[in-house]
């Protein structure tokens, strides 16, 4: 029999101050309403020096472990998925392993492919259980990143921060996963880049929309074709897509899902034996249905709407969202995710919401992750934005989060909050 392999449990860090979007649009001069109802944010966090990727990322794997009570001596593999990494050759994750005491006997390693990253280690993860190799063994994958373009340029209202850790074993509590399924496209194209030793993204906003839609769309249409053989869909009245309870994307800004949804169903509209009958014009109408995006992608953002771009873990912060507020509902219903990085890949994947999916969630806390965020001035962002990225202020960490304390000779240095 095929072992059912996927998330056990999640738990999510994110940094301890935001600003109001509309403050950011008021100090920049341009309307809320283009953030708002045009990007479709509220909020977004702010990290300092002192919230780096391995700060964040340990706080991550840190709470999963501790509210899910998982025995380090278990876990046979720790990847952390990043494209904002400190350094060329010691990974994230041997910082992460390091931090939480855990034992010699595990993989560590980091996975990069822009916010592609975590789900390429979520595969190796998934699939190194699905084969055997990991000998009942569980593995941990950290999505963490801290997403930042640079005051006053046009990818601000788009920045953001956090870390969300994903408990992956044969007891897949959260989600089930359709193991084989997937659906991948990638391409070589300049859409959004970051050359090493700047701090700051480069990036081809209009195009790396375009190429998100590209690599959606053959990434979907892989995942169809598989399903539709497998039978877990399949053309009727209601189109394949349609058939997926929920479907959570990447989620750079929040208007981002609306279009890749949009785009699902158009690839869906065009393929249908019926696609003769309509005009394109007929099926763009069709594909923008507010019904459908209401229906399968709305619940999804709420935590991506507080918190901004995460990068690799965009996705994993929709799925979070999602089952934070739908888990009891959408258990032993299928869902599907598309997760992207720049660059570019996309892959899309299916898996089956677990019926302890509720239970897990509650234990995640999301609500209180949120509200232990402090507010801050546009000001106090500019100030934070401006400090030096070596040279992290003394702060006492808050309990049970990390921070970087100082670098020294090289080696840097973090500290835990009692
Ligand atoms: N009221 C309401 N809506 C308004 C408005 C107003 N006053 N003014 C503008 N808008 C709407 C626009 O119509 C537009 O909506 P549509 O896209 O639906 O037409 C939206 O607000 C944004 O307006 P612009 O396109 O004019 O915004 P912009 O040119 O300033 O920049 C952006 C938008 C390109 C997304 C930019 O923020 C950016 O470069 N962000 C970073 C790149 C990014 O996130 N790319 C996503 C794909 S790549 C990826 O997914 C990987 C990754 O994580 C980075």
């Amino acid at each position: 029999m095929k072992k059912r392999v996927g998330i056990e449990a999640l738990a999510v860090a994110v940094p301890s101050r935001y600003v109001d979007i509309e403050d950011l649009a008021r100090a920049r001069g341009v309307d809320p309403a283009k953030y708002t109802a045009g990007l479709g944010a509220r909020e977004m966090a702010v990290t300092d020096p002192g919230e780096d990727t391995v700060a964040l990322a340990a706080t991550a794997a840190a709470r999963l472990i501790r509210q899910q009570d998982v025995d380090p001596s278990r876990i046979g593999m720790l990847v952390v998925g990043t494209e904002t990494g400190i350094d060329h050759s010691k990974p994230v994750a041997s910082h992460v392993q390091g931090l939480l005491k855990l034992p010699r006997t595990m993989r560590t390693y980091d996975t990069q492919h822009a916010c592609y990253g975590g789900t390429a280690g979520l595969m190796a993860a998934v699939e190194w259980i699905a084969s055997g190799a990991g000998a009942g063994k569980v593995a941990v994958v950290v999505c963490s990143d801290i997403a930042r373009y640079g005051l006053n340029t046009a990818g601000e209202p788009t920045q953001g921060g956090g870390a969300v850790a994903l408990l992956v074993s044969e007891q897949p509590d959260l989600l089930a996963m359709d193991v084989g399924l997937n659906g991948v496209c990638s391409m070589d194209v300049y859409d959004f880049w970051r050359p090493v030793g700047r701090r700051e993204a480069l990036v081809d906003g209009h195009y790396s929309i375009t190429c998100y839609l590209e690599a959606l769309s053959g990434a979907y249409r892989g995942w169809r074709e598989k399903a539709l053989a497998a039978g877990l869909v399949r053309w009727s009245d209601a189109l394949p897509g349609e058939q997926l309870a929920r479907i959570a994307y990447h989620v750079p800004f929040c208007k981002m899902a609306r279009k890749a949804h949009t785009q699902l169903r158009l690839c869906d509209l065009e393929d249908a034996a019926d696609a003769a009958a309509s005009t394109p014009e007929s099926r763009e109408a069709q594909a923008k249905s507010a019904a459908s995006y209401d229906a399968q992608v709305a619940t999804s953002l709420g935590l991506n709407s507080r918190i901004g771009n995460v990068y690799t873990a965009s996705l994993y912060l929709a799925l979070a969202g999602l089952l934070q507020h739908e888990a009891g509902a959408l258990a032993g219903q299928r869902i599907g995710l598309l997760s992207y990085g720049s660059g570019c890949a996309a892959e899309f994947y299916s898996g089956t919401v677990g019926e302890k999916a509720a239970e897990r969630m509650a234990k995640a806390d999301l609500e209180a992750v949120l509200a232990r965020r402090e507010r801050v001035s546009i000001e106090e962002y500019e100030r934070l934005m401006k400090l030096p990225a070596d040279a992290p202020e003394a702060v006492a960490p808050s309990p049970g989060a990390f921070r970087l304390t100082e670098i020294r000779d090289h080696r840097r240095q973090y500290a835990e909050g009692n």
